[in-house]
């Protein structure tokens, strides 16, 4: 049996290490059991997609990579944005992958001890997988049935949220594992104080009132938001929204807000646009959609169904990179 996450277990072909090609289950591509960021939770990393050999925006997705490491303080001198934009694209061509699923990350070597300090080397990795539906055929069919959970956003003061350091994935797990305990699809999560809503364990909301949109707003300064401004939430913000003339809120969000809102829906880069039907068992507007190649939802709310359209052409467009 494979010790290695089970979701990458279809990455058949190559990976990619510190500058080398490795079989997914070659022992030199593998932590050792010693490994600083297994026991510590010292690694930051993205995901994100290619569409017909494209990694939508992989140039963000590249920098962000490198600020999650200098906040997560998981330095790695060398690894640039164009040594991370090659390796993903030859992991790409080298698998022979043109839609795909890749996560990029840096992380330690052995070192037992938590002060990791300077002394131990970091790595950088990237491992792909052809494209798959992300949701279960049941959240296909009726959109994502969300419940709020106890546990919080880690605070800033502990984590920056605006980096992606898999630290910070511990609360969202549990607060998954915890909505799906009671019976929900997934969770909604409020920040450390417990006074707004700010997002999914891996994906940022949007809810629309009389076909305004509204989201989280982030904070001030950047670096204190409490969750993770992604670049999906930019994308439908800055591009997506104007191009279909409707109008974004960027506002603290309080529960009473969501559960009078018309529609909701939650983005991310591997969730692409995915349609929220209920939130606390109370339900937003789902009407039954065209069956479409580009997106594999079958009911959506009627705006909802405009930017789940408008972000799947939008992604798959030549001119996009
Ligand atoms: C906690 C969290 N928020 C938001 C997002 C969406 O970010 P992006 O659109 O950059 O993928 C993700 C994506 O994985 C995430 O993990």
């Amino acid at each position: 049996m494979s010790m290695i996450n089970e979701t990458f277990a279809d990455a058949v072909g190559y990976v990619y290490l510190d500058g080398e090609f490795y079989n997914l289950y070659d022992r030199e591509a593998n932590p050792s059991l010693a490994n600083h960021s297994l026991h510590y939770g010292g690694l930051v990393f993205e995901g994100e997609r290619a569409y017909e050999g494209r990694i939508f925006r992989s140039e963000d997705h590249s920098k962000r990579l490198v600020r999650s490491a200098e906040l997560a303080k998981t330095p790695a001198p060398g690894v640039t944005v164009d040594i991370i934009e090659k390796a993903k694209y030859d992991l790409l061509e080298k698998n022979g992958f043109k839609n795909a699923y890749l996560r990029a990350f840096i992380f330690r070597g052995p070192g037992l001890g938590v002060k990791a300090g300077k002394d131990i080397q970091t790595h950088f990795a990237v491992v792909a997988k052809p494209a798959s539906v992300y949701w279960p055929d049941h959240i296909l069919e009726n959109g994502l049935r969300l419940h709020t959970v106890d546990t919080r956003k880690i605070s800033h003061h502990s984590i920056k949220q605006t980096s992606k350091a898999s630290a910070n994935y511990q609360a969202s797990q549990i607060a998954s594992y915890s909505a799906m305990e009671m019976g929900y699809d997934d969770a909604l999560m409020y920040d450390p104080k417990g006074k707004y809503i700010v997002e999914l364990p891996v994906a940022n909301p949007f809810f629309i009132k009389d076909e305004v949109l509204y989201t989280p707003k982030t904070a001030k300064d950047f670096d204190k938001t409490p969750f993770l401004p992604g670049i999906t939430r930019d994308t439908i913000i800055n591009i997506v929204a104007p191009k279909l003339g409707l109008t974004v809120v960027e506002k603290h969000i309080a529960l009473s807000d969501v559960l009078h809102a018309d529609e909701a829906f939650s983005v991310g880069s591997a969730t692409e646009v995915t349609p929220i039907a209920e939130i606390n068992n109370t339900a937003y507007l789902m009407n039954d959609i065209p069956p479409s190649d580009i997106y594999n939802f079958r009911r959506s709310g009627p705006v909802t169904h405009k930017v789940m359209q408008a972000y799947a052409e939008h992604v798959r467009s030549p001119v996009v990179v």
